[in-house]
């Protein structure tokens, strides 16, 4: 499918302090849309970033039927701009697009519509030394019939933005009893936007009692762990010389992280041993109680690695070693960096460089 392009008359890009900008708080000058009725994908055009002008009984509002990925782009220190994993997220937007009965994109046309988009707005990618170009793909239904059924018209956007870091200090997460994430047969391991929204009272209860953001535990027991906010959670057990990192294992509640996948890949090119299984509460409060749980980190295209301080659970708390004595989080965060910014090689052929040639037809 070609895109046609439409240039802004001029870029809010001058002026602006990259190294400063809070996330989500300056957007690119352009953003990609394309549409989807009778049945195909079509005009899909790289447009200045703004409004668009949609009724109010769209089934994305009415409905909650929208989908979303999260991505990044670097600069590297030789001014290439590396997408990281962007098949990854191509993948998963079509295993959401089934989940919410939404038609999924031409083969090919996510990660083409991300090499133009880019090339066409290179210049918001920050150098590394700031941080990253945040991309967020999003597919949702412009259907205006209130009646609830599968939709037929949609639309497909790409907006992006520079940002520096999502979480600046570790992290103190509050194990909440009272909320569940995710359940079997629901929707926990894609990434509709109303897996978001239903967080939002769980994250404000936690940020009012003093903590950043909370541990989801399983919605059937209560007790197993599943996520942290918006990340994937790994833990670092250290017992006698043997240093082990666990993290729950996908079981249809927990969302495939892009960069959980990455980690685990990074952590057994450390030789780490890995296990993936389910963790309950009071194990993480026993090893802990025994001086064997020396890290936890959580993972998330946003988060990147975000190393966690704290971990609260009804009057427990489990404090955890400074970052500055961690080194298996602080490894695999400077790794997985060194390679998304094209400072280390990439053995798994991780990075998609968006060149400045327009793609082979
Ligand atoms: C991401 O890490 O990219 C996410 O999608 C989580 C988020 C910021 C909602």
């Amino acid at each position: 499918m070609p895109i046609s392009v439409e240039r802004a008359s001029q870029s809010r890009l001058p002026g602006l302090d990259l190294a400063s900008v809070p996330f989500s708080s300056v957007f690119s000058d352009h953003m990609l849309v394309a549409e989807y009725a009778d049945g195909a994908w079509k005009d899909p055009v790289i447009q200045p970033y703004g409004p668009l002008s949609l009724v109010p009984n769209i089934s994305a509002l009415q409905y909650g039927v929208s989908i979303f990925e999260g991505l990044k782009a670097h600069r590297a220190a030789d001014d290439r701009i590396l997408l990281f994993r962007p098949y990854e997220n191509a993948r998963r937007l079509n295993r959401s697009s089934s989940r919410l009965s939404i038609p999924s994109l031409p083969d090919g046309f996510f990660v083409n519509a991300l090499h133009e988009l880019l090339q066409v707005d290179e210049a918001w990618v920050p150098p590394a030394s700031i941080g990253a170009l945040y991309i967020r793909p999003c597919l949702f239904s412009t259907d205006e019939s209130v009646r609830v059924k599968p939709a037929e018209r949609f639309l497909f956007v790409i907006f992006t933005f520079p940002f520096g870091s999502y979480y600046s200090t570790p992290l103190d997460v509050l194990v909440t009893e009272k909320y569940v994430r995710a359940f079997p047969g629901g929707t926990g391991d894609v990434k509709p936007a109303g897996n978001y929204a239903p967080c939002l009272v769980a994250d404000q209860e936690a940020h009012d009692l003093g903590f950043a953001t909370v541990m989801w535990l399983d919605g059937v027991h209560h007790r197993y762990i599943e996520e942290c906010g918006v990340m994937n959670v790994f833990f670092v057990v250290q017992q006698g010389n043997n240093t082990k990192v666990i993290t729950p294992d996908l079981g249809g509640t927990i969302l495939p992280g892009v960069t959980r996948d990455t980690t685990l890949q990074l952590l057994r090119d450390m030789e780490m041993p890995i296990e993936e299984r389910r963790i309950a509460i009071d194990e993480v409060l026993g090893l802990h109680a025994s001086g064997e749980l020396i890290e936890c980190f959580g993972t998330g295209t946003a988060a990147t690695i975000s190393h966690i301080r704290r971990i609260r659970y009804r009057d427990q708390d489990v404090l955890l070693p400074p970052v500055e004595d961690r080194t298996i989080g602080p490894r695999a965060r400077e790794r997985l960096v060194a390679i998304m910014t094209g400072h280390a090689p990439d053995p798994h052929g991780w990075t998609y460089e968006v060149c400045s040639q327009p793609l082979a037809a």
